[in-house]
């Protein structure tokens, strides 16, 4: 069963509350919070502060996607902005196991990402404290990239890894996903699609029409509760 994971990155800010309004009257189940710093990656985005205001607002689970460097210093901060979900680079850390270890700690569920050009055997040691692993399919940093084809080899891979290893661990890709692509890799058994230039969108007529795209595409009971 695949997930549609929307990236609030693309939202109009301005028009948050509308935006978010429309996934939540589609049933959409996740929220993909991308947090950068200007340090890890060229781009700062938002941090804390927002998603605790949403987390007040909305029920999505909170599919927090950090990309920050040495995030061990910020897990308090979003849990208790109220993340379901933390994601930390293992690019981005010294201890990506211990900083795992931390989120579980904290009662969240802990991910792992993989820049394009990080081979998958770091994942080797880490599986006991993984419950999400994010293949990144653009180098992060900015939506609205083409999608790293490279990368499927990669997502193979990785699930046959997780197949092996423990198979409760949700397997996520984030970037270039739109509805012209991701009838390609629907065999691929990813559980998120992350896609956020391809969903957000200022005309919420345009906005609803790629929601039910979308839900025709991932079959409507898998892309909302
Ligand atoms: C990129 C972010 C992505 C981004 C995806 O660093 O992690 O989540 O918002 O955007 P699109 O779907 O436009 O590639
Ligand atoms: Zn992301």
């Amino acid at each position: 069963m695949s997930f549609l994971s929307p990236s609030l990155l693309s939202a109009d800010f301005y028009n948050l509350s509308k935006q978010l309004d429309i996934l939540a009257e589609n049933e959409i189940k996740y929220l993909h919070l991308d947090v950068m710093d200007g340090n890890f990656v060229p781009n700062i985005s938002f941090g804390p502060g927002i998603i605790k205001s949403l987390r007040e607002n909305y029920d999505f689970i909170f599919d927090t996607h950090l990309m920050i460097t040495s995030p061990e210093k910020y897990i308090e901060n979003f849990k208790d902005a109220g993340c379901d979900i933390v994601t930390i680079h293992y690019e981005a850390t010294k201890h990506p196991l211990r900083v795992l270890q931390q989120i579980r700690e904290m009662g969240m569920k802990a991910g792992i990402s993989l820049n394009p050009g990080t081979p998958v055997e770091v994942l080797d040691y880490l599986w006991d404290e993984l419950d999400l692993i994010l293949i990144m399919t653009v180098n992060p940093g900015f939506g609205g990239q083409s999608f790293i084809e490279s990368q499927v080899k990669k997502i193979k891979r990785v699930r046959e890894l997780i197949n092996e290893n423990n198979p409760n661990i949700l397997l996520e890709i984030d970037g270039g996903v739109k509805t012209t692509n991701i009838e390609k890799l629907l065999d691929l058994d990813i559980d998120l699609f992350v896609s956020g230039s391809d969903v957000f969108n200022k005309d919420l007529d345009a906005m609803q029409a790629k929601l039910d795209k979308y839900k025709e595409i991932l079959k409507e009971e898998n892309i909302g509760k």
